[in-house]
């Protein structure tokens, strides 16, 4: 079976096509026949060599598919079942996985597989995100790289949550249409100047009750100016843009704005609590509550391209590779 290995770190192109052994399962384990891989913004860090993680290694943190064998006195009924499965060490970039029947979840009935995958790890980060910073019914929620996986989840889950006013806040007019189309009731360009005045405009003044950002540097700096002075709250859980926002804590103080370290919260989460957000964001997906946009496919052998693809800022929604 085929494989994307990186046999070092570095640019896209360290991503390469290989043959090797197929899995087999052991005891308590399932293999899955993998129809879709998701690729995250998260796996170009790693490929890169911005987090440590030991070498060689196959990207790849979550899958969907058909499970076909099952390890020794393992339940033959599962096979041909279609599961989503997370993948702590990897691995998710090849034809075929091995997984602990406790890493996988099942697919509710009507739902595809490309949806489940789309909706399954960002979902569950978005649906995670939302208890770190409850909405109260009504407020403006602010987000950024909100035509993005997680993003345009977002901002579906936070009009359901109750928001009253959801700004999706994104670069170029393609992801602002997407963003638009998703249910935020204004969808602004932080590509263009003016984007802050646009802001505090809409917001008569005040900026945003709970802002979400994933971007930092210069655009999550600006999003925390746009948050509401006397109780806004900023929950940060990404640095898409490279760079963490500097945060003064007198002026903080001054202003009666919390930020929020979304990111280790979400972590520091049960494993239950996170299965709950997942089964959670399949079911909503089922329901038809919850769409996930899948922006781009692409085969096994050209991961490298995909991405590229993240990292040039050209992906709309979820990125999957078709093995
Ligand atoms: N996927 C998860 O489950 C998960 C979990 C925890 C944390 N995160 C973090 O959440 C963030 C979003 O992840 P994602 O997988 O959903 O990615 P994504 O939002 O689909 O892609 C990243 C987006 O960030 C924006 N961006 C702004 N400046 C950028 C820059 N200099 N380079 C690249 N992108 C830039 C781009 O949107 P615009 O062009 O519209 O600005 C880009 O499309 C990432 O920081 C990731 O590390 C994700």
């Amino acid at each position: 079976m085929h494989i994307v290995q990186a046999r070092q770190f570095g640019p896209p192109e360290v991503l390469q096509i290989e043959k090797t052994e197929e899995p087999q399962a052991g005891p308590g384990q399932v293999i899955i026949d993998v129809k879709a891989a998701g690729v995250g913004f998260g796996d170009t860090l790693i490929r890169s060599g911005k987090y440590p993680f030991p070498l060689p290694f196959v990207p790849g943190w979550e899958v969907g598919g058909l499970i076909t064998k099952v390890g020794p006195g393992g339940d033959r009924s599962l096979i041909g079942r279609p599961v989503v499965a997370r993948l702590t060490s990897g691995g998710g970039y090849a034809q075929q996985v091995a997984v602990d029947a406790a890493a996988f979840l099942h697919i509710p009935p009507g739902l595809s597989i490309e949806q489940a995958i789309g909706v399954y790890l960002a979902g569950q980060t978005a649906a995670s995100l939302l208890k770190t910073v409850p909405i109260i019914g009504g407020e403006v929620v602010l987000i950024t790289a909100a035509a993005g996986s997680v993003g345009s989840l977002l901002v579906q889950l936070a009009k359901a949550a109750g928001a009253g006013t959801v700004i999706g806040a994104a670069r170029g007019k393609e992801k602002l249409n997407a963003v638009s189309r998703l249910g935020a009731d204004i969808a602004i360009d932080y590509g263009e100047d003016g984007w802050v005045e646009q802001v505090r405009e809409v917001t008569g003044g005040k900026g945003a009750d709970v802002v979400i950002d994933s971007v930092g540097g210069a655009i999550g700096q600006q999003a925390l100016e746009l948050t509401a002075s006397g109780h806004g709250r900023l929950a940060m859980f990404g640095a898409s843009s490279g760079s963490g926002i500097t945060i003064e804590t007198l002026g903080l103080a001054r202003r009666g704005v919390t930020v929020i370290g979304a990111l280790g919260m979400m972590l520091a989460m049960t494993e239950q609590q996170t299965r709950a957000n997942a089964e959670f964001v399949l079911a909503e997906a089922a329901a038809g509550r919850l769409t996930a946009v899948i922006g781009q496919t692409y085969p096994l052998e050209r991961a490298a391209e995909a991405h590229t693809a993240l990292e040039a800022r050209q992906t709309i929604g979820k990125v999957l590779l078709i093995p």
